[in-house]
């Protein structure tokens, strides 16, 4: 951790997304001099709390919250120039002061309203094979970088390029919603002029982040690189098709700012202490009925960014491993293990079977992860309340093993342990457990 001298740390989600990151990122970056987002768009919302104040940012890192620290948008995010100068003008709004404090890479796509118009036709087109996109326009917008018809930040400071572009985009796009006998058109001319009634605002932001870290890194800064949505959404290790349209986990972090990898120092795993997915796809520890719903209104499972029930379920070891492994974490951090306090018994994924055998290994098809069955391991619970804990000797007994039976599982030793919305209500985990590490 940075205390320890380390440069560089990525904060990764474990799980389906929600894990989180944006409160771990929030404590971490206290002792950060840049948060950089690597990947993702709108679709994501990082809920912080801050003395009561509660804060859903979608685009902007969590590290806006800290006076003085430097927030940037890598290559490997998609922005929707609107939602970002809404997002600003928001927190400018509640007092928090952005004078020279975001940036945004050159080379990251925009998301444009055609891109969303797309993402709903073609979630509505998939009928009930459709993934549950948040429907913010990400797979379009990845979709037009990969195909390379996209339109960068940088390509702004080209107005004929931009609209060479934006024309041949749009002119695509109403080919697909005509082949889908679907009414919505976008007209590139409204696009094009809203666009320059932003460009100034959003050129003023733009910058090399690669450089930016690079330089950073080199006078001794400390940069934290958060990660939106989670592993088991990644676009080639998550459950695919039910994935989102980037590389969530840790190696897609240098690709995102534009740093090597051997630059980046550890690698943090937030897990939940359960599990919940929002959208579609297998989840193999899913719960039905009323205890989903009493896990739901415990922990207060419902999207950030589309006001989505989360789908709850018990802690899956087995997705965790096979997460980590990806990620190759350092250390772990678990949230909101207060949720669980009042449970009498909980259960732990350990396992799977597919039709009545042991399963070795996580599936890498969703048909197949569909099918498992997860072999549980019941622990007692703790049922008492966790919100007062600062250190791991005030956990209960039975809560510590159950954190030490999440931490086996995934492979990596716990750092940080969650236990209330607020900022001070952190574990902070030292590699002899009873003894906080200074700092
Ligand atoms: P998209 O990222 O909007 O294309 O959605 C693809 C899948 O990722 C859907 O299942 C979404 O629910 C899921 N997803 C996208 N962003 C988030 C997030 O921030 N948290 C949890 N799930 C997400």
């Amino acid at each position: 951790m940075f205390e320890e001298g380390a440069g560089c740390v990525a904060v990764v989600g474990v799980q389906w997304g929600d894990e989180g990151k944006g409160k771990i990122v929030d404590v971490l970056a206290e002792r950060a001099t840049i948060v950089a987002r690597y990947q993702g768009g709108a679709n994501a919302g990082h809920t912080v709390r801050v003395e009561g104040e509660e804060f859903v940012l979608h685009l902007i890192p969590s590290g806006i919250l800290y006076p003085g620290v430097r927030c940037l948008m890598g290559n490997g995010t998609v922005v929707d120039p609107w939602t970002l100068l809404e997002e600003m003008a928001g927190l400018r709004a509640r007092g928090i002061d952005l004078e020279r404090r975001l940036g945004l890479s050159s080379r990251a796509h925009l998301v444009l309203p055609y891109h969303r118009m797309l993402d709903r036709a073609l979630e509505a087109s998939r009928g009930v094979d459709r993934i549950g996109t948040t429907g913010r326009g990400i797979g379009p917008a990845y979709r037009d970088k990969v195909n390379r018809t996209g339109l960068r930040v940088g390509d702004l400071r080209d107005p004929g390029r931009a609209a060479e572009v934006v024309r041949a985009a749009c002119s695509a796009a109403n080919d697909t919603m005509e082949r889908l006998e679907l009414d919505d058109r976008v007209d590139p001319e409204e696009v094009l002029e809203a666009l320059e009634a932003v460009r100034p605002s959003f050129l003023e932001l733009a910058t090399d982040v690669g450089q930016e870290i690079r330089d950073g890194l080199g006078e001794g800064g400390r940069v934290l690189l958060e990660g939106a949505q989670g592993s088991l959404l990644d676009i080639d290790h998550g459950t695919y098709p039910f994935v989102t349209s980037s590389t969530t986990t840790a190696g897609g972090a240098a690709a995102g700012v534009g740093i090597g990898p051997t630059m980046i120092d550890e690698v943090i795993g937030v897990v939940k202490a359960y599990t919940t997915r929002v959208g579609n796809g297998p989840f193999p520890t899913e719960l039905p009925g009323e205890e989903a719903e009493r896990l739901r209104s415990l922990g207060d499972e419902f999207g950030a960014t589309t006001g989505r029930p989360r789908r709850p379920g018990w802690f899956d070891g087995v997705a965790v491993n096979f997460a980590a492994g990806v990620n190759g974490l350092t250390g772990l951090a678990v949230t909101k293990l207060d949720v669980l306090d009042s449970f009498r018994e909980l259960q732990v994924a350990v396992g799977y079977t597919l039709e009545e055998e042991p399963l070795a290994r996580f599936p890498d098809s969703a048909a197949e992860l569909e099918r498992v069955r997860p072999v549980y391991e019941r622990l007692p619970g703790w049922e008492e309340d966790t919100t007062g804990a600062r250190r791991w000797d005030d956990l209960p007994e039975l809560a510590r093993g159950y954190l030490e039976r999440l931490e086996q599982l995934a492979g990596a030793p716990i750092q940080w342990v969650s236990v209330g919305q607020a900022r001070r209500q952190i574990i902070r985990v030292g590699p002899s457990r009873g003894v906080p590490i200074a700092g």
